[in-house]
């Protein structure tokens, strides 16, 4: 029996009051797990239906391959719960064991944090979630909100050479459980740990979008899907239209195999299916979050510098340690210094013999 049928079993639970009477005298009947599955099914909808409104007919909820045992489950509310801001928004980050250990990807990743300009107490509203037990172990010795993704059968451990099959199963997982963070009513951005945080992001985020995803290269118009996007990045809403898109995107991916998340997106973007979905899509601008690729030249502006156009997990880290090196600089500076001399990045440096990430 699918472990995600658990998962059904608990929103049965917690559904509509209705849904549990209407459920429960079948289950009395058709105790077969394939019975439990569609009657809880139901259920499960209308419980999102009550939160997200009416019209999901172009989707059941359950299409998804992310199976939680209840007890998972349980534990993923608890902790988006535990480090949700007031307006259920969270932060997330995933690690594995090669971006976790010592001195590493997960050290820069705090770091940046406590050095950036009120960055320090989002903190509190990160969610990492370690993809295997070393990074779990880690997590949990240096942060609260850490959240473990079982995958059967493959290992997440060592680090992910670009575009390898394991690379790829790590991209898609991330936005399976995405999706399930925003059936669970939370919106979030989603942040690679390669990016440093160096300001609040939040301002810069738009009420009219439902979906906003930083770039590689921004062409200057945030609503023009010819952008090139970089899923690192990404500030959700949870509505209808982004757990559609979230489903749609993570199917997408049979149609174009060999493909990660961003090329699938910039694939499926002038699709009709996708126009269908009506999501409101904004691309965030390179000048404050930037990357290797396009670096956010204001020390003023910057909000968030990421380690993109750039393969090699020790190249990403020579160079992010010359960003928070440049960034203490900038910060250790007066007023009229700032103004007086202009501060530049050092990096990419190492990142320029490679390419892709
Ligand atoms: C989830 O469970 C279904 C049914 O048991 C199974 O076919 C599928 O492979 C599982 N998916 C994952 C990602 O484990
Ligand atoms: C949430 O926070 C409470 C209080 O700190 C703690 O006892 C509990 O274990 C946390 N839940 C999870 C799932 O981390
Ligand atoms: C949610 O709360 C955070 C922290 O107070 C704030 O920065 C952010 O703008 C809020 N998001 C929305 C969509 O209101
Ligand atoms: C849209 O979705 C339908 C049904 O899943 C599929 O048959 C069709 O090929 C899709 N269209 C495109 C342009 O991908």
């Amino acid at each position: 029996m699918g472990i995600f049928s658990s998962v059904r079993l608990r929103y049965a639970a917690t559904g509509a009051l209705c849904a549990a009477f209407i459920l429960l005298p079948y289950l009395a009947i058709y105790h077969s797990p394939e019975a439990l599955r569609l009657l809880s099914q139901s259920a499960f909808s209308q419980h999102l239906n009550r939160i997200f409104g009416k019209g999901s007919s172009q989707s059941s909820f359950l299409d998804g391959t992310l199976n939680f045992t209840q007890e998972e489950l349980g534990n993923l509310q608890g902790v988006l719960k535990n480090a949700s801001f007031k307006n259920k928004t969270v932060i997330i980050t995933t690690l594995n064991q090669a971006w976790a250990t010592q001195n590493s990807m997960l050290d820069l990743f705090l770091e940046s944090f406590r050095l950036g300009e009120g960055t320090r107490d989002f903190l509190d509203h990160l969610v990492i979630v370690a993809l295997d037990q070393v990074a779990h172990d880690r997590c949990t010795s240096v942060h609260k909100h850490c959240f473990t993704l079982r995958t059967d059968g493959v290992d997440f451990s060592g680090e992910k050479f670009f575009m390898t099959n394991d690379y790829l199963k790590m991209m898609w997982r991330r936005v399976d459980l995405l999706r399930v963070v925003l059936e669970l009513g939370y919106n979030f951005v989603f942040s690679d740990a390669d990016i440093m945080w160096f300001r609040d992001p939040f301002p810069h985020f738009s009420r009219d979008a439902d979906f906003e995803i930083a770039c590689d290269q921004y062409n200057g118009s945030p609503t023009d899907l010819d952008n090139r996007p970089n899923g690192g990045f990404v500030h959700v809403q949870a509505n209808k239209r982004t757990i559609d898109f979230y489903k749609f995107w993570y199917k997408s991916r049979e149609m174009y195999p060999g493909k990660h998340d961003q090329d699938v997106l910039n694939e499926v973007k002038f699709n009709s299916n996708f126009t269908d979905i009506g999501l409101k899509i904004q691309f965030l601008s390179t000048e404050f979050f930037g990357g290797f690729c396009q670096v956010s030249r204001d020390f003023d502006k910057v909000c968030t510098m990421h380690a993109n156009c750039c393969t090699g997990l020790v190249r990403k880290i020579q160079d992010l340690r010359l960003v928070i090196e440049d960034w203490k600089r900038y910060k250790s500076m007066t007023d009229l210094e700032k103004q007086l001399q202009k501060v530049y990045w050092r990096a990419p440096r190492e990142c320029l013999h490679s390419f892709g990430g």
